[in-house]
This record gives C-alpha cells, sequence and structure tokens, in this order.
C-alpha cells in the first residue's frame, strides 16, 4: 500500500510517520511505499525500512498537488495546514493553504480518472462551529464558523463530502479536538497556552496563562490524534452515507480542571509556575469556542480518546519527557 502525507513536517506530520514506520503499516495493512510532503522538508524519522520519497514544495502552487497524486497512492492524509492564529493574523495566506491547497489536491485526485478513488483523511477541526452552544454540542449542530481558519475548514469538508459524493475520493473529515500537550515550541495557534500551562511548567518553566480558570475546552492528545487519523485510513466509510466529517470524542476541561489535574499528577510545586497575564485579544477569540460534545458517530465508528485529563498530562510525560519532569 502507497501512503501520502501532507504537512509530513508538521507536528501530528511527524508522529504519524514514526507510527507508521514502527508499525510498518497503517490501520493493520502493510504500507510498501510512503510518500512524506510538507513546504518545509520532512525528516524521515531514524531507521525508517519502508521504501520512501521526500518532497518539499508548496501544496497550493502549480501543479505540485497533480505531481504528488499521479503515482496513485491509495491512502492520502492531508495535514498540510496554516493553523488558526496565522490564518486570522494573514487573510491570504490562510485562504491560500487551507482552502486552495485542499481544492487543488482533491482536483488532482480528480484529473488522475480512471477510476481512481483513494481514501483521503483530512483534518479539519472544532473551529468549525461557532456560539452560541449548546452544551454539549450534539452531532447534527450547524457549521457557524467564527474564525478564517474555521471557514477555511468547513470550506474543506464541503469539497471532501461533494468529492466522495461524486466518487472521485473516499473521504472522512476530523473535526479534531485540541491537540493538548502540544509538544515542542509554541505555534501560532491561539489555542497555544492550553498546552503551554502544562508543557512549560513540567519542563521546569513558567508559563503564562492568558484567560481566566473557568475557560472550558475540548481536548485530546497527539497519541488519541494519532489513534483517530490511523482509525479514519482504515474505516468502513459506507455507515458515513454524505455525512463525511465529524466530531470527535475528547476531554471537556476547564482551565482550572487543567491545572488541578496538572497538581495532582506532578505535585503543587509545578503547578505554581503557571503566572496569569490577561490578554484581551486571546480572551475574546476563546470566548467564541466550543466546550463539549457529544460525538455519538465517532464513537459508534470505534473512535476513542482520553477520558480524565490526568490522561493526557501522563501520555505527554510518557510520549515526550521519557517517563519524568522537573519536580
Ligand atoms: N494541533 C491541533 O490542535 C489541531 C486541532 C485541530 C485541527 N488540526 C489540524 O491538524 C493538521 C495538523 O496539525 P499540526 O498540529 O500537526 O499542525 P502543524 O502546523 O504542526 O503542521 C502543519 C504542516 O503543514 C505545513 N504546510 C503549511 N503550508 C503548507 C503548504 N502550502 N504546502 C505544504 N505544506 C504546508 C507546515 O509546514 C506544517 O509542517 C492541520 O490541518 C491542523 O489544521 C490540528
Amino acid at each position: 500500500m502507497h501512503v501520502l502525507v501532507l504537512g509530513a513536517a508538521g507536528m501530528l506530520g511527524r508522529k504519524l510517520v514514526e507510527r507508521i514506520a514502527a508499525e510498518g503499516g497503517l490501520g493493520g495493512r502493510p504500507v510498501d511505499r510512503l510518500t512524506l510532503h510538507d513546504i518545509v522538508t520532512p525528516v524521515p524519522p531514524a531507521g525508517l525500512t519502508i521504501s520512501s520519497t521526500i518532497h518539499a514544495s508548496d501544496l497550493a502552487q502549480g501543479d505540485n498537488a497533480a505531481r504528488l497524486v499521479a503515482a496513485r497512492p491509495d491512502i492520502i492524509i492531508h495535514l498540510a495546514a496554516v493553523v488558526s492564529g496565522e490564518a486570522e493574523a494573514n487573510f491570504e495566506l490562510g485562504y491560500h493553504v487551507n482552502l486552495d491547497g485542499t481544492l487543488k489536491l482533491f482536483e488532482a485526485i480528480r484529473g488522475v480518472g480512471d477510476g481512481y478513488c483513494p481514501r483521503v483523511v483530512f483534518t479539519s477541526s472544532i473551529a468549525v462551529y461557532g456560539a452560541p452552544y449548546p452544551e454539549p454540542i450534539p452531532d447534527d449542530f450547524n457549521l457557524t464558523p467564527l474564525t478564517s481558519y474555521g471557514a477555511q475548514k468547513a470550506m474543506g469538508e464541503f469539497l471532501l463530502a461533494d468529492y466522495s459524493r461524486r466518487g472521485f475520493l473516499d473521504g472522512v473529515g476530523l473535526r479534531l479536538p485540541t491537540i493538548c500537550v502540544r509538544p515542542g515550541k509554541p505555534n501560532k495557534a491561539a489555542s497555544g497556552f492550553f498546552s503551554g500551562i502544562i508543557r512549560e511548567p513540567l519542563a521546569g518553566m513558567e508559563a503564562i496563562l492568558p484567560v481566566s480558570e473557568d475557560v472550558r475546552h475540548w481536548f485530546a492528545s497527539p497519541r488519541a490524534a494519532i489513534g483517530f487519523i490511523v482509525h479514519a485510513a482504515g474505516l468502513d466509510t459506507r455507515p458515513l452515507g454524505q455525512r463525511r466529517s465529524f466530531a470527535l470524542p475528547g476531554v471537556a476541561a476547564t482551565v482550572g480542571e487543567q491545572i488541578e489535574a496538572l497538581r495532582r499528577v506532578a505535585g503543587d510545586k509545578v503547578a505554581r509556575r503557571i503566572r496569569r497575564e490577561p490578554d484581551e485579544t486571546i480572551i475574546r477569540i476563546v470566548a467564541g469556542w466550543p466546550r463539549s460534545f457529544d460525538p455519538q458517530r465517532a464513537l459508534a465508528l470505534g473512535f476513542a480518546a482520553e477520558t480524565s485529563f490526568d490522561e493526557i498530562i501522563r501520555a505527554h510525560i510518557a510520549d515526550e519527557l521519557g517517563g519524568t519532569f522537573v519536580a
């Protein structure tokens, strides 16, 4: 099986490729060819034995997408994107990558013709929803994005559904929860502090909390996110009908509950490394974000995530910190 990963140099892209390399397959099916693409050169994991090809180019530019799909990959994992904060700060770039890049990809797939119909896993976001919300948000809640990023992801979902309906591709759209704890350096996502207030204290550093402790949000770990993508790659899509995108399981937690979980898992000294410094811009953005979901469809389809924020912190300590932290 040939797998193409777009956005392979990103946080989830690297983790997904590591998992494919470790298992020699995806969703239980062996992978004998891997194509890794990103606008920055992806670095394959050490010891990768699967035959791999590396491409660095702008997915949305010229015939780059057509070149990537010409080899007819069986599964395409489309992670390439400009994230929320950057898409809001740079209108043109957000539409270029998140909308034009996705359309270019789908058009390139359609252009292959000859019955070609790959599985496409598209990482959407809970940013497709907009306040006011019921609590929890049910599966049939309407899409009213309140950011350019959310609008671009919603448009990507419509394209995914229509290209699937027309038989050009077999799409699964994952409305990922906010991925927490995001490893490494902070990115330009407005949600960055949700990870920062756990990651930095565990590394012995001070973290800034820009919102109040009663802000509630919807989380899953990077480990769970990779689990969603792997499950989507091998999913029987017949039960999806025309509704190709859906919300996923996660943990609803307030910032206060996040900090309490940090205290339980790592101790009071670690939890005291958080400094409150309100930021009106972030407070305004976060006020419109969803807080909790009732993801019945995803659960029935076999998607699973953590069930407590303590588990999310433990997954971070195990997967990123070698099982230890700065006490
Ligand atoms: N991390 C989260 O909390 C979260 C939540 C919801 C949805 N998502 C979605 O999941 C996907 C992966 O997220 P991530 O956290 O790994 O993000 P990331 O920013 O780490 O990775 C995205 C990758 O896309 C690449 N990219 C940007 N422009 C490109 C272009 N023009 N052509 C090719 N590649 C380009 C970037 O270089 C980057 O490596 C994204 O689609 C994101 O929108 C993430």
